[in-house]
């Protein structure tokens, strides 16, 4: 069979260029122009990347329309219903599922990793007592590579492994210190009998003067929440650490640039804003002000964990979040949250609305992970935390498997440049 071209005409000069077409395993093949400046003399044109794959990955897949999600070929809800959160990561770092030898190894390897530097712990102290703990997650997760600089050279392949463990081990520990931080309790030390999501709960729960046991059902949901945060392709925080990566920046510098990315409320600042949102709504009755309000073209307000940039379908991890949310309700709470009652009664009113009905606004998975968090006694601030300890494996694996690449090239995007033309500098006196 010949290979599948796409021709592009310049209606101006009649050029004719032939560009091969990439193809994919699964979902929408990608036109490769990577000559198309050089033959034709054009940039093409496409902010916010509608139509644009920034890489080739094995990673993840989704398909919006569907409303689909897999990790390397597994569907989402089979790794929720049936996998456990290092397991999936391990799968994520090293292509195929552990055996069981592969997996206790690699669970020990992140837990025995899971201390932070002493002298890193004196960082803490220098934040302002009130600072957000997403502004010390930048700052920290930045400052490894002045700690870990013995695993920063990205050429050499046992320093990417023990970076990527590091930054996996250690993203719960730097998480719970930064709460305590925060509330001005004492940091807690991780404890290696606990699993990765218990030793979190450990450590942001439990004071020094007190026995602290791990809820089994914290522990599940935390375990179920992460699966789902995971990795979701070429999002705004991944682009962050691919490209910041591209430049052969260290690890922890690119993993703290996904972090900053991530804060945004567009991304994963999302979830704490469906909070304040949930409480600004305060009541049923209200709801229909503020759909109204969301729907206004001269109100900025938006309802936040709706929509999503490739979901034009119910977000699959929504679905089962909100499956979860139910049983963390039902056994934590008395089972009545008004703030899960008023988010059902939202989700049902926008999606019989026209308006989001025409645009294919479905709930996302920040709609219901903070309700969760909220039962689990995580505080709004730290919603975004949760979500960037989670997405570390996918930025590491997505980090690795782009400087794995042969001809790995810096990522430098280019422009349409509407400035002004050539023109002369005018003295101050002049002007
Ligand atoms: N509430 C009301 N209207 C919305 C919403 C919303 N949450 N989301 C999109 N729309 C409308 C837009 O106004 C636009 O309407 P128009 O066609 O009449 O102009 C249309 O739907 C398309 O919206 P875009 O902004 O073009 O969609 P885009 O793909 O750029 O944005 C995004 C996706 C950022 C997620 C957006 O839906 C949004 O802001 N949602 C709320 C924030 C949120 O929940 N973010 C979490 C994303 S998931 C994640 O990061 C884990």
């Amino acid at each position: 069979m010949s290979e599948h071209t796409v021709t592009i005409t310049d209606n101006k000069t009649g050029k004719q260029l032939e560009l091969p077409v990439r193809q994919s395993t699964q979902g929408p093949c990608a036109v490769d122009i990577g000559r198309f400046y050089r033959e034709m003399g054009f940039f093409t044109y496409d902010p916010g990347f509608l139509s644009t794959a920034s890489c080739q990955s094995a990673l993840t897949y989704l398909d919006g329309e569907q409303g689909m999600l897999m990790y390397r070929g597994y569907p989402i809800e089979q790794l929720a219903e049936r996998s456990n959160f290092l397991e999936v990561a391990y799968m994520m770092l090293n292509s195929e599922l552990p055996d069981r030898q592969q997996l206790d190894e690699f669970t020990d390897i992140i837990t025995c990793h899971s201390m932070l530097n002493e002298t890193l712990n004196r960082l803490f102290n220098g934040f302002h007592h009130d600072a957000h703990p997403m502004a010390i997650m930048v700052g920290v997760v930045g400052s490894l590579s002045a700690f870990y600089h013995d695993s920063t050279d990205i050429n050499n392949l046992d320093h990417r492994e023990i970076a990527a463990h590091r930054l996996i081990a250690k993203m719960p520990t730097i998480a719970a210190a930064s709460y305590k931080h925060s509330i001005g309790e004492p940091q807690v030390y991780p404890d290696n009998s606990l699993s990765y999501t218990g030793n979190l709960l450990h450590m942001m729960f439990s004071v020094p003067c007190e026995n602290y046991e791990v809820d089994p059902i914290a522990e599940k949901a935390l375990d179920l929440i992460f699966i789902l945060h995971m990795d979701h392709e070429q999002n705004a925080s991944t682009s962050t650490v691919r490209l910041a990566g591209s430049s052969h920046a260290n690890p922890f510098a690119c993993i703290a640039s996904g972090i900053a990315a991530l804060w945004g409320p567009a991304h994963g600042g999302a979830n704490e804003a469906v909070l304040n949102m949930l409480n600004e709504i305060g009541d049923v009755s209200n709801v229909p002000r503020f759909i109204a309000r969301a729907k206004d073209k001269s109100d900025s307000f938006r309802l936040m964990g709706f929509g999503h940039r490739v979901y034009k379908n119910y977000d699959p991890r929504a679905r089962i979040i909100r499956e979860m949310c139910h049983e963390v309700l039902a056994k934590l709470g008395d089972g009545n949250d008004p703030l899960f009652e008023l988010a059902l009664r939202l989700e049902e009113i926008a999606l019989n609305d026209e308006y989001f009905i025409a645009r294919k606004l479905y709930p996302n998975v920040d709609f219901y992970s903070g309700l969760i968090y909220r039962a689990l006694g995580i505080p709004a601030n730290m919603f975004t935390v949760m979500f960037a300890i989670a997405r570390t494996v996918g930025w590491v694996a997505q980090w690795q498997e782009m400087i794995g690449e042969d001809n790995q090239r810096i990522g430098r995007p280019r422009q349409l440049y509407v400035g002004p033309i050539r023109r002369d500098y005018v003295e101050i006196s002049q002007r």
